[in-house]
């Protein structure tokens, strides 16, 4: 008999990827099920997602989570004991109320988030169901295409190139498991074209190669190369995404890069990003323009919206509403959907779908403090979001992930679908010659 009532939740401390503290949760059901899951970290923040709660002060940087653990065990736990899960939405609800601010800055985003995702976790294993069979409920999912990191840059890798970025997609790879073979090939590729260069420095935070570029433009010439050197084609078979941030190196109107020394405002450096789109195979632009430059996500969706996939991420914050109005507005065209930035499970799943009812493409993402948590992965199926976006292809944080939609991928044999080309919702993708 299951019985998805909260019999224990409990809160502990534990280390993300970058050995800063975060929390923990882990929600026993009185069936004997259980859910753990813990928060990820982002370094390049919007300024509208939930707040995460630290200790401040001088210990880690004042990056502790005391504060938020004591959230969970002291007033999350009690007040939630013996609630049905079944209802994520109203689980989600209970705890939004519960925290009572805007920013979830009382009880702290990563305590509600991991709390979430813990009761998440916990109800599909009372249902005795993977994860993203819970959360897909019968419908038709499609295994999603990974975005995947080859060189990190920005707030990643201490401003090396400006672009935070630059990773790469395999849409006409013909399953997940082939998109990460031709992308362990690429990896390999990148890496000795930078060894031959001297411009291999080391490892950003998300995994992907620290570069010594000169450039955000050789950044992207070697990626292009790689692509080519692995044996394939780019734009047809492989594409480069990249995840500007411009956030991190500028605001409205006004954006200094930092290999230049160069001041540009909005419109030169939409001029410059579309000469990269002109001239590199990119398929995919995420926060092109600063996070409160709307005329800027406006104008460069007008003009390259209908040949690149345009991801606000900064920008959107995974909100429902902030998508519902970019949508009016033609200021992105797909939506990047991070669980922690949104504060509970049930809030990014609204943004997700609202993507989806604006035709928008959606990318499920992990943050660049991450954890052996691989929570997003079955987000990424069984909400059918299409696209993953979890960094590198090394270190396994990361690889945690890709790991888990390999498994899902198995289980699934024949019935598996690769979302590929249909990830993309922008006007104009799948030419003629990739289609297998
Ligand atoms: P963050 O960056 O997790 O450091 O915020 C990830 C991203 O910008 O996509
Ligand atoms: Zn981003």
């Amino acid at each position: 008999m299951t019985d998805a009532r909260i019999a224990k939740l409990h809160g502990r401390r534990v280390w993300d990827s970058r050995g800063r503290p975060t929390v923990e949760v882990e929600a026993h059901l009185a069936d004997g099920a259980i859910g753990r899951a813990i928060a990820p970290a982002g370094a390049s923040t919007g300024q509208g997602e939930a707040l995460d709660l630290r200790d401040g002060g001088p210990r880690f940087g004042g990056l502790d989570v005391h504060r938020a653990v004591g959230s969970v065990n002291d007033e999350i736990a009690p007040a939630l004991l013996r609630l049905d899960t079944t209802d994520q939405e109203a689980v989600d609800r209970l705890l939004i109320d519960l925290d009572g601010t805007p920013d979830r800055s009382r009880l702290g985003g990563n305590a509600i988030v991991a709390t979430s995702m813990a009761l998440l976790h916990a109800n599909a294993a009372s249902a005795d169901v993977p994860l993203w069979q819970h959360l897909a409920g019968g419908r038709p999912v499609r295994i999603p295409l990974p975005e995947i990191q080859i060189f990190g840059g920005g707030a990643h890798a201490d401003r090396r190139v400006d672009v935070q970025d630059f990773m790469v997609v395999c849409p006409a790879a013909g399953s997940f498991s082939e998109a990460l073979d031709w992308t362990a090939e690429i990896y390999r590729a990148a890496g000795s074209l930078m060894r031959k260069a001297g411009k291999a420095q080391g490892v950003a935070d998300e995994g992907g190669f620290w570069p010594a570029f000169d450039s955000n433009e050789e950044a992207l010439e070697t990626l292009t190369r790689a692509i080519e050197a692995a044996g394939f084609t780019p734009s047809s078979q492989v594409g480069i995404s990249l995840d500007v941030a411009a956030s991190q190196f500028g605001s409205a109107g006004r954006y200094t890069l930092a290999l230049d020394d160069r001041t540009l405002d909005t419109a030169a450096l939409i001029d410059m990003l579309g000469g990269w789109i002109d001239q590199y195979p990119v398929l995919s632009v995420e926060d092109p323009v600063g996070e409160d430059d709307h005329e800027g996500m406006i104008e460069f969706t007008r003009r390259y919206g209908n040949r690149c996939q345009v991801i606000g991420d900064d920008y959107l914050v995974t909100n429902a509403k902030r998508v519902e109005a970019a949508a009016t507005n033609g200021a992105a065209n797909a939506v990047l959907v991070k669980p922690n930035q949104a504060g509970t499970v049930t809030e990014a799943h609204q943004a997700l779908r609202a993507g989806k009812e604006a035709g928008f493409g959606t990318i499920v993402s992990a943050r660049s403090g991450e954890t052996e948590d691989v929570t997003v992965a079955h987000l990424s199926v069984g909400w059918d979001a299409g696209q993953l976006k979890v960094g590198s292809f090394t270190r396994s944080e990361r690889m945690a992930k890709w790991n888990e939609v390999l498994r899902i991928e198995e289980s699934l044999g024949d019935s598996a679908e690769f979302s590929g080309w249909s990830a993309f919702t922008f006007a104009g993708t799948e030419p003629s010659t990739t289609k297998p």
